[in-house]
């Protein structure tokens, strides 16, 4: 039986008794439209811990302006359909109200990681997206909390939201979930038409591609001008970024990737108004 909890007093009244007994929590924090990839998310923390609850807010402050908030896609019945099927025992789903009372606030500000990649092309997305996941960690006190390394600037942004503000929680990163073809599986993958769907492919080969050129030596400059060239050889698409990044602090690499440098590809690219992203270690 899934449960819907509202409110903080819902969150206490199921979840503190819980605690109290010793049961470990399991948190997968979502903003809906929920797809394999969140899946697999539930899955993991229903095998590592007595309790999940899965969240489904749509956070507006990590939307800008003229982003995609008001058309972001909300399937609230065969989001609650799948939970009910994958066993979860409880749903929180609070209101604007609930997730940002008058008096909440948060002292905590988004470091450097946060300024490259996505942060650079969307101001104020990971300012927005560390509110909201200090907010939920603080309501639910997971043990444990689940992210897809898919957005993994994310993952980062948000060890450093927990190791800086010591919270009791660890982040688990799970892997990225993909289309037979390649195509990492996201919620706005929805929004492509037929066309879009088939060339969206490319994102997650060109990742690949680039993989292949740093294993052949190939220096970062190089491989940035190559992938770039190509996607703009393909008109189906406008390209956000590609870089390739040092995966503990995110900032651009350049010349020779090494067995040793902690290195990452990453990108996010537009089909049509639909802006998708990816990324692939290099060297793991
Ligand atoms: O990844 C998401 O769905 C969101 O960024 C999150 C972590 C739920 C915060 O709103």
């Amino acid at each position: 039986m899934l449960e819907i909890l509202y409110s903080q007093a819902d969150v206490h009244q199921h979840l503190a008794p819980l605690r109290a007994q010793g049961s470990s929590i399991g948190f997968v924090p979502t903003m809906g439209a929920l797809h394999i990839g969140h899946q697999s998310l539930v899955e993991a923390s229903k095998h590592e811990n007595a309790v999940t609850v899965v969240s489904i807010f749509v956070n507006p402050r990590q939307f800008g302006p003229n982003e995609d908030l008001s058309r972001y896609p909300r399937t609230p019945q065969t989001d609650y359909d799948l939970l009910h099927e994958l066993e979860v025992p409880y749903l929180f789903l609070p209101s604007e109200s609930e997730m940002y009372p008058a008096d909440f606030a948060i002292d905590y500000q988004v470091g450097d990681k946060g300024k490259h990649w996505c942060g650079k092309s969307r101001p104020g997305h990971f300012q927005g997206v560390a509110e909201a996941v200090a907010r939920l960690f603080t309501l639910i006190q997971p043990d444990k909390a689940y992210f897809g390394q898919k957005d993994f600037q994310q993952t980062v942004i948000v060890q450093d939201l927990i190791h800086t503000l010591s919270l009791p929680v660890k982040c688990v990163v799970c892997p990225t979930i993909r289309e037979p073809d390649g195509l990492a599986f996201s919620s706005r993958n929805r929004y492509l038409n037929a066309k879009d769907r088939t060339a969206a492919a490319f994102i997650y080969h060109s990742l690949l591609w680039a993989k292949e050129l740093a294993e052949r030596e190939t220096p970062v400059e190089s491989i940035v001008q190559i992938i770039t060239q190509a996607f703009e050889n393909y008109p189906a698409f406008r390209l956000d970024y590609f870089g390739i990044a040092n995966r503990n602090n995110l900032t651009p690499l350049t010349g020779n990737v090494t067995p040793e440098t902690p290195a990452i590809a990453l990108i996010a690219a537009y089909l049509g108004n639909t802006r998708l992203i990816d990324n692939l270690p290099l060297n793991a």
